[in-house]
């Protein structure tokens, strides 16, 4: 399964990027709204860096200006993917930049009819928000299981790619049902890392180690 990280921050992109894990970037308006400077040069920045799929999303709501903004975003760097929300113009524009051959992730998705629509317009990927779901008490992780099904039934190349994560079990559940991407806040990827006896067995190797070394020398 591929990781991608959600966020706006190059700060943060590049710390991941060196680690080898990073095969892509999400952004939406409220990530990119919290960082500083011009968006389509900090775009252009993390394509630079990242150098997989790095979606940046359409602000319009209409279909021409999804269109405009949709070759916009596209001609920032060819590792662009232009996201449009799952809206009756979104899904017209999915199906018009998809045929151009731009890469298009239909974003806001909260059910499987939804997905069913967005790949059959040809998107590139579709955006599950597992997290917000999980918020107004709904299992986020089965519409994962529902989505997979179905673009199975079918063999729709839109990759499914599990947003709003937010902790580990989320991306597990995502590997564990077949899911192609998950995409994660920087804190999260941090925790995937995380396990209290790798913390604890380090510091024994090492404190062995040194005793040896102590040792040794007397
Ligand atoms: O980028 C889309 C999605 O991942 C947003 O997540 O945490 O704001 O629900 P969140």
């Amino acid at each position: 399964m591929k990781l991608f990280v959600d966020t706006g921050s190059i700060k943060d992109i590049e710390a991941l990027a060196v680690l080898g894990i990073l095969d892509g970037v999400t952004t939406n308006p409220s990530l990119l709204a919290k960082e500083s400077g011009d968006y389509r040069q900090n775009l252009k920045r993390i394509c630079d860096i990242v150098k997989g799929p790095v979606s940046g999303e359409v602000t319009a709501t209409d279909f021409a200006g999804m269109m405009r903004q949709g070759h916009d975003i596209a001609e920032i760097d060819e590792h662009m993917v232009v996201k449009v929300p799952l809206t009756r113009d979104g899904i017209r524009a999915c199906k018009a930049l998809s045929t151009e051959g731009l890469r298009v992730n239909v974003t806001l998705v909260f059910s499987a009819a939804q997905a069913l629509l967005a790949a059959k317009v040809g998107a590139a990927f579709v955006s599950p928000f597992v997290g917000r779901l999980d918020d107004v008490a709904t299992n986020g992780m089965d519409l994962i299981r529902e989505i997979v099904t179905i673009y199975d039934n079918y063999e729709f190349a839109t990759e499914v790619l599990v947003a709003s994560c937010r902790h580990p079990i989320h991306v597990v559940e995502a590997a564990r049902m077949g899911a192609d991407i998950a995409t994660c806040p920087p804190a999260v990827i941090d925790q995937l890392f995380n396990h209290p006896l790798t913390a604890i067995g380090l510091e024994k190797f090492l404190k062995d180690w040194e005793k040896s070394q102590v040792a040794a020398k007397v």
